[in-house]
């Protein structure tokens, strides 16, 4: 299969948006000022702007293999101080997705290489919360609760950053976790109550 169709779909994209405002692309050029940072998984079916059903310039993306956000990667710390420090984004949304093969890959004892200690991630979540997983009798119900529960803790990567506890004293600025269900289409607020995490961990992770 070549690639052809895509840049036929480009040319019918630029007549649709065309077709509505001759200036569409003219007032993209002039700059972006999103209020929403997303970061989620890198998954196909995952498609941030789709299921959100928001336009070219509402959201800042980032994506990667089950929507983590260690505190030493550089390409998630880089797109989180930029979108929170300079676009000053008023909501930092993690949104991660069942059936997750990250997720899933991680609760298996297989060597997968490079993607171990990036994995590696997700079992420490699973340590984290290991007696509620380990509750959970049905393995499909298990995966689900993990896929959530590393949306939660990596809500609380993104606020253990400066540029996050900043933001939070100086402008209206929240952090979201979601989960899209493929299986339904459904986005689902995970309604994570962050005051109650915080309380106690803030007098550790403090540093703005
Ligand atoms: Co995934």
């Amino acid at each position: 299969m070549d690639l052809k169709h895509i840049f036929d779909n480009n040319k019918k994209w630029i007549k649709e948006k065309l077709d509505v405002d001759k200036d569409y692309f003219t007032n993209l050029s002039k700059g972006q000022s999103p209020e929403i940072l997303y970061i989620g998984c890198s998954d196909s079916r995952v498609s941030a702007e789709e299921l959100m059903g928001v336009n070219p310039g509402e959201v800042f993306v980032h994506r990667n293999i089950a929507n983590m956000v260690p505190n030493t990667d550089l390409n998630v710390q880089t797109v989180l101080n930029f979108a929170v420090r300079y676009l000053k984004v008023k909501h930092a949304v993690v949104c991660g997705h069942y059936y997750c093969g990250g997720v899933k890959a991680a609760m298996q004892s297989a060597d997968m290489g490079i993607l171990n200690p990036w994995l590696r991630s997700i079992r420490d979540v699973y340590r984290l919360h290991q007696k509620e997983l380990d509750a959970i009798e049905d393995e499909e119900q298990r995966y689900k609760r993990l896929v959530e529960l590393n949306v939660q803790e990596q809500c609380i990567n993104v606020i253990k950053t400066a540029a996050v506890q900043k933001a939070y004293k100086e402008w209206d600025f929240k952090v979201h976790g979601w989960v899209f269900d493929v299986k339904t289409g459904t986005l689902i607020d995970l309604k994570i109550d962050f005051e109650a995490i915080l309380e106690d961990i803030m007098k550790i992770y403090k540093i703005s």
